[in-house]
Formats: C-alpha cells, sequence, structure tokens
C-alpha cells in the first residue's frame, strides 16, 4: 500500500516500475518492525551477516562484489541540457541520451525482486534546511545504510504532503559488466540514476549524489551553499562554543579531525570538542546576517582501515553498536570485524572481505582498503547537541587544506573573503615520493569538491564569491596543512589532537583576539602564538612549519595559472586578480 496520495510521488514510481519490472513493493515507514523483517530477510540470503549479539549489538557484515569497492568518478556523470553548464570538471551526456542509455539497463532489472520504496530526508524534517527524496531500490543493504544515513519514513511523506518538491532517485543492483555502471545526476529534472553497483557512495542516493551534487546546484539557484565540510564546535573553559567548516580532499584526516580529542593540557583547562558533521555541510545566510551551519546527515560512511583506539577513539566507539561494516575483515573467533590499523593483534581464524579464509602470515590485506563503516550518529560520544538543532550553528571560521609537504605552511589566513575564495579554488593534496622527500604530483582538487561539484566549477566559484556579498558577518577564511615533511619525508607536526592548537589560532583570529603577520600569501601566525604548551616540538621546527619559501610560490603561481586555464572564460576575474596579486607579492 502507498504511504502518501502525493499525485508527483506516484506517478513517478509508477514510471520507474513499469521499466524495472519488480514483482513486489515495499513502502519503507520506517518502523523498527518493518526493518527487524527485512534485516532477517537479508540474513537469509547471506546479504547480511549478523555479528556478535554481545559484542557488537545491532551490527552487520556486508560483502560488495570484488570490482564494486569504491566510488566510480569516471563513470559519474552531469547530465544538464547544455555541456557547458556541467563544466570541464565533469563528464557530460545530454540528458535525452542518457535517459535512453539507462531505459535499456533498467528494462526488467527489478524482476523476479521488490522494489522498496525509501522515503528520506536531508537535514532534520521541517527544519528550515531539510530537502527530501525518494530513493527506489532493489537492495535491502541500501534501505538499511539510508535508513542510517538519513532520516526515513512515513513522516517525511507527512513532510512533504502534496507538494513535487523531492529529488528522485532510483537505484538497481542490475548486475552487468562494468562498463554499464553509470551514476548519474540531472539536476534540472532534480533526478539521480544509479545502475549496476552496491557500493555506497554509488548507491545511498542521499549522499554524495543528492547532498552535494544536486544540492550544490539547488544552492546556486535558491542562494545558498552545499559543501564538502566537517563541522566542528570548540568549547573553551568559558563555556562559549565556536564553530568552524572544514574542507579536505580524501585521505587528509577530516573524520578525525571532526571528531578531535582536545591534547591533555587544553583537556585539563575545560576545551571540549564536539562533532556536528564529518562530511558534508550545507550553508545558509541566518535572519542575523551569520553564516549558519547543518549536516544534513544522520550517520557516518567513515572508512575503517587506520580506525583505531588512538587515531580516533570517538569514531571506534560509535561502530560499537547498530553499525553496518562493508568489506572488512569477519573474525570468525568471535564473530566481529577487524580491519588493518584496529590493532596489533589480527584474527587467526576469519574470512577477509571476499570472504575468504584469512590470517595475516598470507601477506595480503584482510580489509579492503576502502571498507566502510555505516554508523548512526547518535552513537557518537562527542556529537553536539546542535546536531539536533534544525536552525544549524553559526560558522566563525572556513578552514581549507590538503596533504603538501613544502609549499603551504601549516596555517595562515587570507586577507579577504574574496582572497578566501581563490584559497579555497587553489587547494591541492600531493603525493609525496617516500623518503627522498620528493615532490610528487600535485592535484588541485577546489573546496574538496572537484567529485561532487553538480555544475561548472567557474560558476560555482562566481557563486562563492557571490555569497560573499549576502554574508553580513562573513567567516574568516584559512589554509591549513597538517602534512609539511623534513628533508627526509617525515612528518613534523603532529596532528591529531594538537591540530587543536592551530584551530585555537584560528577561532581567536576571527574574533579579532590574536595578533599576525603579512606575508606575500596571507597572514601567518607571529612566533608564539601558537600555544606549544605540553608538547614536545622545537621552536625552530615551528619556524620551519611556518615558512613560506617564495621559490616554490613561484611556481606554485605558474602552476595554478595553468590549472585556471581550464576554466577559460568562466573563470571569475576577481580570482585571476588574486592570482596576479600572489605573483606581484612574491616578486
Ligand atoms: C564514498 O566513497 O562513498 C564516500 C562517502 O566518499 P568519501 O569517503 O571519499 O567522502
Ligand atoms: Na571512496
Ligand atoms: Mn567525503
Amino acid at each position: 500500500m502507498p504511504l502518501t496520495k502525493n499525485k508527483a510521488v506516484l506517478s513517478w514510481i509508477d514510471e520507474m516500475a513499469a521499466m524495472t519490472r519488480p514483482d513486489r513493493m515495499e513502502w519503507i515507514d520506517g518502523s523498527e518492525e518493518q526493518l527487524e523483517k527485512l534485516r532477517a530477510a537479508a540474513c537469509g540470503t547471506g546479504e547480511l551477516y549478523r555479528l556478535s549479539e554481545e559484542k557488537l549489538p545491532g551490527c552487520y557484515l556486508h560483502r560488495t562484489a570484488v570490482n564494486d569497492v569504491a566510488r566510480v568518478e569516471h563513470r559519474t556523470f552531469i547530465c544538464c541540457r547544455r555541456q557547458e553548464d556541467a563544466g570541464p570538471t565533469n563528464n557530460w551526456m545530454a540528458p535525452q541520451e542518457m535517459y535512453a542509455k539507462l531505459k535499456k539497463l533498467y528494462a526488467g532489472s527489478m524482476e523476479g525482486r521488490t522494489m522498496y520504496v525509501i522515503p528520506y530526508s536531508m537535514g532534520i524534517v521541517g527544519s528550515p534546511f531539510a530537502k527530501y527524496g525518494i530513493e527506489l531500490t532493489d537492495s535491502i543493504y541500501v534501505v538499511m545504510n539510508m535508513v542510517i544515513m538519513t532520516r526515513v519514513g512515513t513522516e517525511v511523506l507527512d513532510a512533504l504532503g502534496d507538494s513535487g518538491d523531492f529529488v528522485r532517485g532510483l537505484h538497481s543492483k542490475a548486475q552487468l559488466d562494468e562498463e554499464n555502471r553509470y551514476i548519474c545526476h540531472f539536476p534540472e529534472d532534480n533526478t539521480i540514476m544509479s545502475v549496476n553497483s552496491g557500493y555506497g557512495g554509488n548507491v545511498l542516493l542521499g549522499k554524495k549524489c543528492f547532498a552535494l551534487r544536486i544540492a550544490s546546484f539547488l544552492g546556486r539557484n535558491e542562494g545558498w551553499m552545499a559543501e564538502h565540510m566537517l563541522i566542528l564546535g570548540v568549547e573553551n573553559p568559558k563555556g562559549e562554543v565556536r564553530y568552524i567548516a572544514a574542507a579536505f580532499p580524501s585521505a587528509c584526516g577530516k573524520t578525525n579531525l571532526a571528531m578531535l580529542i582536545p591534547p591533555e593540557i587544553y583537556a585539563k583547562k575545560g576545551y571540549k570538542a564536539w562533532c556536528v558533521g564529518d562530511d558534508i555541510a550545507w550553508l545558509r545566510v541566518g535572519p542575523d546576517g551569520r553564516l549558519w551551519a547543518v549536516n544534513p546527515e544522520n550517520g557516518f560512511f567513515g572508512v575503517a582501515p587506520g580506525t583505531n583506539e588512538k587515531s580516533n577513539p570517538n569514531a571506534l566507539a560509535s561502530t560499537r553498536r547498530n553499525t553496518i561494516f562493508t568489506n572488512v575483515v569477519h573474525n570468525l573467533e568471535d564473530n566481529t570485524v577487524w580491519w588493518e590499523g584496529l590493532n596489533k593483534t589480527p584474527p587467526e581464524h576469519a574470512l577477509d572481505w571476499k570472504g575468504q579464509p584469512w590470517d595475516a602470515s598470507l601477506g595480503t590485506k584482510g580489509a579492503h582498503p576502502n571498507s566502510r563503516f555505516t554508523a548512526p550518529a547518535s552513537g557518537c560520544p562527542c556529537l553536539s547537541h546542535e546536531f539536533y538543532n534544525p536552525q544549524g550553528v553559526p560558522i566563525s571560521a572556513i578552514v581549507f587544506g590538503g596533504r603538501r609537504a613544502k609549499t603551504a605552511p601549516l596555517v595562515y589566513q587570507s586577507r579577504s573573503w574574496r582572497h578566501g575564495v581563490f584559497v579555497g579554488s587553489v587547494m591541492a593534496s600531493e603525493t609525496t615520493a617516500a623518503a627522498s622527500g620528493a615532490v610528487g604530483v600535485v592535484r588541485r582538487d577546489p573546496m574538496a569538491m572537484l567529485p561532487f561539484c553538480g555544475y561548472h566549477m567557474g560558476d560555482y566559484w562566481q557563486h562563492w564569491l557571490d555569497m560573499g556579498e549576502k554574508i553580513g558577518q562573513k567567516p574568516k577564511i584559512f589554509n591549513v596543512n597538517w602534512f609539511r615533511t623534513d628533508d627526509k619525508g617525515d612528518f613534523i607536526w603532529p596532528g591529531f589532537g594538537d591540530n587543536l592548537r592551530v584551530i585555537e589560532w584560528i577561532l581567536a583570529r576571527a574574533f579579532d583576539e590574536a595578533d599576525a603577520a603579512g606575508s606575500p600569501i596571507g597572514f601567518l601566525p607571529k612566533p608564539g602564538d601558537i600555544n606549544l604548551e605540553g608538547l614536545d616540538l622545537a621552536p625552530e621546527t615551528m619556524e620551519e612549519l611556518l615558512r613560506v619559501d617564495p621559490a616554490l610560490w613561484r611556481a606554485e603561481v605558474d602552476n595554478i595559472r595553468e590549472f585556471y586555464g581550464k576554466f577559460g572564460d568562466k573563470l571569475p576575474r576577481e580570482l585571476a586578480e588574486e592570482l596576479e596579486t600572489l605573483s606581484k607579492n612574491l616578486q
């Protein structure tokens, strides 16, 4: 029985069902009773495996196909009428052409199966930030993940009423050959179509597909922003909480920063860190002129390997109940899970991520390097109370960052909003050639949105500049680099909890409470401005961390000029001017 009378919803579902031809249809109402039935069914077919109720209550294991373990950027498309609107950084196909191609792949793809109808909300249902979606899928694994990652159920349909304003998402496992895997976005139709994958980022359509690619497009049209950012609250000893939003490319420790543990010296003084979000922020100008942020998700889809009691105890604690593990090691000794970097004692009786008998003596990795946990946000010990606030939190500082061996200092502050947009637009990470310390290949990832911007990157930068005109009390914009190395290629900044020392300076600057020194690239902390109390770090090392090498930066300018060349006349004039200013400052 449909759970709504909404004509737009029902006629779209009819159309999708006529194409995919499921045997049955089931609406997900969000009740625990229904979910429990589905979990049992999935356990019956081997799609899910129930883990130890004693050690991991409510937790399940799932394995994807071995050729289906990560997001597939080369098979991800933005399908808008004009190719120019997708821009040079996205794959593009004309909507009619892509719809025709997909129609063939979806034809009868749900035969013999059930189509699950998942009404979900990104953001708290009824909040001014919330946006609604419906995902149709033939996978119980997807249903169970969406239930953790978003708000699912009847209340979403009640909030939607008879409005046609919802994001349409169709997912079918299909199981064709790899060339027929497609993750397609039709921003002009509020539609997402995913076929022939069962991996998280490709199939949990509320996440990257909706909350970033479609939402970035909506945000541009509606005057708000959808960003690939964590949201972190820092509580000082006076009990004031100040918030930052931060964007980093993959593998720069976003989840660790989002769940940071203050160093002992800070904890003793009464500092606390609160996680509002670890991956996505939706940002709006509030009635007070400040920039307000919410995390539109309801859970964490985190990388398992490397997560441990030291690197991220909060993330680990989040995964101890009601979590779905994907492609990790199954520990047969006590029916739990394991992954590389969890501890130094891999299980002796286990199955690897492919389901094959495994132990460490084989020398292969037991868990896939991109194995994941899907954990409810509510299980995170440092979750901010403001996570549940429909108004969101006010952002005082925006932080960009990347992985640079030598070029970027530990931290610097942009001179203005527009300069800050420039800093975000040229964000980059590089691969380091291990021992030699040689600088590797620079990959630019503007605002960490390269794979996630649903329209032309040049227009996106212009939108950032335009937002600056709308925000009354603008957050200050910073860049950090936790990854400076010495000549041997070893990291010289401790990172992890000690990053709070840098964030403290950032927040002090945001509230005009700290001094700074000018430099060709922006404001730097003065010697002694970063609190090193309780940390064994020589003053010379701090000098090195903050050093700006003009020769490296002149090479950086050349590299940015080449990168900017891709965007032609869509490159905002303001950003070209900022590049020239940087170039002049370095002379
Ligand atoms: C994903 O790959 O599904 C995903 C969420 O991506 P990332 O961890 O890179 O943000
Ligand atoms: Na990935
Ligand atoms: Mn991400």
